[in-house]
């Protein structure tokens, strides 16, 4: 639940802005109010209000609906190459192309099932899109049922991230892994890259035989490594979600149907961390319905994994970051787990519907939290994440702070996803539980996963069947206004629930009477504290503090060379920010060495800031980034690209105990 998004970082404008440029131009009509008046007239709006303006995918015309792969992996190439087999709907009768989504792909040749054989079929791919990569089109004049591409990845592929056996765990065997969502999946199978169209996939993999080779699939806890592996999906699901993942990677159970894939030295710390995954599944099947992939498992990827996790179905990807020994982060997996529900099995039909899937689930993930572990832990939570996304919105354009996202005004699709889909999406739905009461919400939310199940949706279709199945049920419970303010307008309404973190006001206290005095909070007190606490305690201290400060905070608790991500992403840019340059050695080790964004994004921000920084900056990136995933090396290259350096950090002054924070309630 603890996030920072990037759309904090104002130094990637000018990627956004060019985005923006382009997306606008793909979009045809003044749809500004049609969202809003669908809602109001219970109508979904146009399929082409709604088109996908991250894929050149026409759904109307043809659908995919079973992928099969045929590919191999070639560690020394860094490649994929292979065989995509569509079996298509055909919906438009006179359709004549099959248009598909390529990123960095070299294709050699098109077939078509026809009469029983295959038959070369003419194709064109597009000069590449900055944004949306290659258009591939298919010529189709006889509307194939199956069409078969044949291609090769590039080395540099967005959505792969090759490493060699040094910058693994292990030492001795290479790693290699996807990263599909948003619109990566492009970029190591050419495909319908839209979630509006869902699909089944199998999967014949060869790779060198000592790696194992894991998908979002069937995997089998007691498969060989034998160089030949087979997968097979059979739920429906969105492009994003397609996934592969191969290293030395082991298997150890947590319950009969959940588990750890790992390195083999990191496999027993992984479990123990872990532990609690099959009580978290258990307790959303009470709350939720059943799950219904099977097989749940987490993957442990190297640190150099740009995101916290990725809700790959049957098979989360996990940072290791969060292994840190005390399971005080473990709501990620609960997170990843809930989108079991609020995501994979019910799917926002574009990123504009972001919040579908990241506001749901992080509801959900709270629900899970608090179940699990109670409501003290998930009221820290709800805190911590909220008072993110009041500092994160006072920096977002008015148009990006309404939960559903209007036409035009998308984001980088790396992007997309701000702590408003995730944390204004999990505020409204509190907003909704507290107002039917709990009972009701969870049977209509129930309800509600049951009745899209292996659908992709769109805010409008949710918003009606709200409408239909809760809104309407129970009358004079929420206003029509209300409900067009939470999802239509920015900011945060007034009337939103507030949560009242009794650990938070401990912490709050001991932070102003330490700032007040020479003397650090009494032992008996942080001795107490759980992660939960230490970055509230770290969110609320000023923007800077004295050099002096710092030292004997760091004298008492040690935040230098911390292993816990979260207190180093606060940590460390507090320490730049304060000219504390003790830190820097610490600090540079930890930026090279993790990829994921959100750690390490606030620090390369606070180090642009002045030249020093800025050239500490240049030679962490020019080290870490051999090992870095595309995705980090696009996000760190804008933020240095776009410094506009002061020249030395300006001294800090003793702060005055009253204006130290930005006043977080609790
Ligand atoms: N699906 C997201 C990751 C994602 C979002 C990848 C948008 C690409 C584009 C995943 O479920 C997620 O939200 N991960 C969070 C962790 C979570 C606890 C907030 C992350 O990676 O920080
Ligand atoms: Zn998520």
């Amino acid at each position: 639940m603890i996030r920072v998004p990037l759309s904090r970082f104002p130094q990637l404008a000018p990627l956004l802005l060019l985005s923006l440029t382009l997306l606008a131009a793909g979009c045809q009509r003044g749809a500004d109010d049609a969202p809003a008046a669908a809602a109001r007239t219970g109508t979904a709006p146009a399929a082409t209000a709604d088109r996908d303006e991250h894929s050149y995918a026409e759904p109307e015309k043809v659908i995919t609906e079973d992928l099969a792969l045929d590919i191999a992996l070639d560690f020394d190439a860094r490649t994929i190459a292979g065989t995509a087999t569509y079996t298509l709907q055909w919906k438009d009768q006179t359709a004549t192309q099959l248009v598909l989504d390529t990123r960095d792909l070299t294709i050699s040749k098109v077939e078509g099932e026809a009469g029983g054989g295959w038959q070369p079929l003419q194709y064109a791919l597009a000069d590449a899109d900055p944004t949306l990569g290659s258009k591939l089109t298919i010529e189709t004049p006889g509307r194939n049922p199956k069409v078969r591409v044949t291609y090769v990845t590039s080395p540099g592929a967005s959505g792969l991230q090759w490493l060699t056996p040094e910058m693994t765990e292990g030492k001795t065997l290479p790693f290699m892994f996807s990263q599909s969502q948003q619109i990566h999946a492009r970029s190591w199978v050419p495909l319908q890259d839209t979630p509006a169209i869902r699909y089944t996939y199998t999967a014949r993999v060869t790779a060198r035989p000592d790696v194992m080779v894991l998908m979002s699939a069937d995997n089998d806890p007691a498969a060989q490594r034998d160089g030949e592996y087979t997968f097979s999906m059979p739920q429906k699901i969105p492009s994003y979600l397609m996934a592969i993942a191969a290293g030395d990677l082991v298997f150890k159970p947590i319950s009969g149907r959940a588990g750890v894939w790992a390195e083999p030295a990191m496999v027993d710390r992984a479990v123990a961390e872990f532990i609690d995954t099959e009580k978290m599944i258990e307790v959303t099947e009470q709350l939720y319905g059943p799950y219904r992939w099977e097989r749940y498992d987490l993957l442990i990827l190297p640190p150099s994994f740009p995101y916290g996790g990725m809700e790959n179905p049957r098979l989360s990807f996990i940072t290791p970051t969060v292994i840190v020994g005390d399971k005080s982060l473990v709501s990620l997996v609960a997170h990843e787990l809930a989108h079991s529900w609020s995501g994979n099995l019910v799917t926002f039909a574009s990123a504009k519907h972001g919040w579908l899937n990241e506001g749901f689930t992080s509801y959900v993930e709270n629900r899970i939290v608090e179940s699990v572990y109670g409501k003290d832990v998930s009221d820290m939570e709800y805190v911590i994440a909220r008072n993110a996304l009041r500092d994160s919105i006072a920096g977002m354009p008015e148009a990006t702070q309404a939960l559903a996202v209007k036409p035009g005004t998308e984001l980088d699709a790396d992007d997309a996803l701000s702590a408003v889909s995730y944390d204004k999406g999990a505020w409204f739905l509190q907003f909704l539980e507290q107002r039917f009461g709990r009972e009701n919400f969870d049977a209509f939310l129930r309800g509600y996963f049951d009745h899209f199940a292996f659908q992709s949706i769109t805010t409008e279709q949710f918003l009606e069947y709200a409408k239909a199945n809760l809104f309407d049920k129970f009358p004079d419970t929420v206003t029509d206004a209300e409900i067009q303010e939470w999802v239509y307008a920015p900011g945060i309404p007034a009337y939103a629930p507030q949560v009242m973190s009794r650990n938070f006001g401990i912490v709050d206290s001991a932070r102003l009477a330490w700032l007040g005095s020479p003397s650090l909070p009494p032992r008996q007190i942080t001795d107490a504290w759980s992660t939960q606490e230490w970055l509230h305690f770290l969110d609320s201290l000023p923007q800077t503090l004295t050099v002096e400060q710092l030292a004997q905070l760091d004298a008492a608790y040690g935040f230098t060379g911390t292993d816990n991500g979260e207190i180093a992403m606060r940590w460390y840019p507090l320490a730049v920010r304060s000219g504390y340059t003790q830190a820097n050695e610490a600090l540079a080790e930890f930026t090279a060495r993790v990829g994921r964004r959100k750690l390490i994004m606030p620090i390369y921000t606070a180090l642009v800031q002045t030249e020093p920084g800025l050239a500490l900056a240049k030679e962490i990136f020019a080290r870490a980034r051999p090992g870095y995933h595309p995705i980090t090396t696009a996000s760190v290259e804008a933020v240095i690209n776009g410094a506009t350096p002061v020249p030395a950090p300006v001294p800090a002054e003793v702060p005055v105990a009253d204006d130290t924070t930005s006043a977080p309630a609790n």
